[in-house]
């Protein structure tokens, strides 16, 4: 991880506390996955053990998934704007129903989109910033397939917001070329895992 970067991590059922205390003391923004957490109280008692770990920004990602029983998402939400937490990444689908919400207080949002499209919709409704995932990506890839060296260049084309580089960023050639594509700004998951420091299991 380059410390002095803004990057962030995301990456369900393994961000936990100490992983992302890592990043965000390193000068990175550390995101739990909101959803990794079982139930709303659950996220509330992380974004408090994290608060007891560090004293820089984090940020909780909010997935939200096509599946028939939802998810507590006003209770996820609500345990985020009570931890006092400012960032929000989300993810899966459009988020514009609860962007008044998380920005009335005061918590900016990442939208992560696989597509320059996607990106522009996000940026439309209101999202903050980007994370621009292209097709080499940990997790879920979108359906378009789309990789970064085509994706990066065509969002820092369109996108008036700013917008952090996402996915493929564990070889160093490429880590070089997604801090640039990203200009300075990238995202990371999966390369963590493996991280001599990782606090992943
Ligand atoms: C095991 C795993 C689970 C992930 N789960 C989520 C998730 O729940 N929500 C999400 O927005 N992104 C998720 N991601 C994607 C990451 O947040 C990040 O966008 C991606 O890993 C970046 O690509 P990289 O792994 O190549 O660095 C996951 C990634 C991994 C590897």
């Amino acid at each position: 991880m380059v410390s002095s970067t803004p990057s962030s991590k995301g990456a369900c059922t393994t961000s936990d506390s100490p992983n992302w205390r890592q990043r965000s003391n390193a000068g990175g923004l550390g995101i739990i996955t909101g959803l990794t957490q079982r139930t709303p109280e659950a996220l509330a008692n992380e974004i408090r053990r994290c608060r007891e770990m560090t004293d820089k920004p984090i940020g909780v990602n909010l997935t939200f998934l096509p599946v028939v029983t939802q998810p507590d998402y006003p209770g996820y939400i609500r345990a985020i704007i009570d931890g006092g937490v400012k960032i929000v990444e989300t993810a899966g689908n459009n988020p514009q129903k609860w962007v008044p919400a998380l920005h009335e207080a005061g918590i900016k949002i990442i939208h992560k989109c696989t597509l320059v499209r996607h990106s522009l919709k996000a940026q439309a409704i209101g999202c903050d910033a980007i994370s621009v995932d292209g097709f080499e990506c940990g997790g879920h890839p979108g359906e378009d397939d789309v990789p970064n060296f085509i994706l990066l260049p065509r969002a820092a084309e369109e996108l008036k917001i700013p917008f952090v580089a996402s996915g493929g960023h564990d070889r160093r050639p490429f880590i070089g070329g997604g801090i640039g594509a990203g200009r300075g700004r990238y995202e990371h998951g999966h390369a963590l895992y493996g991280h001599a420091r990782s606090a992943d299991p």
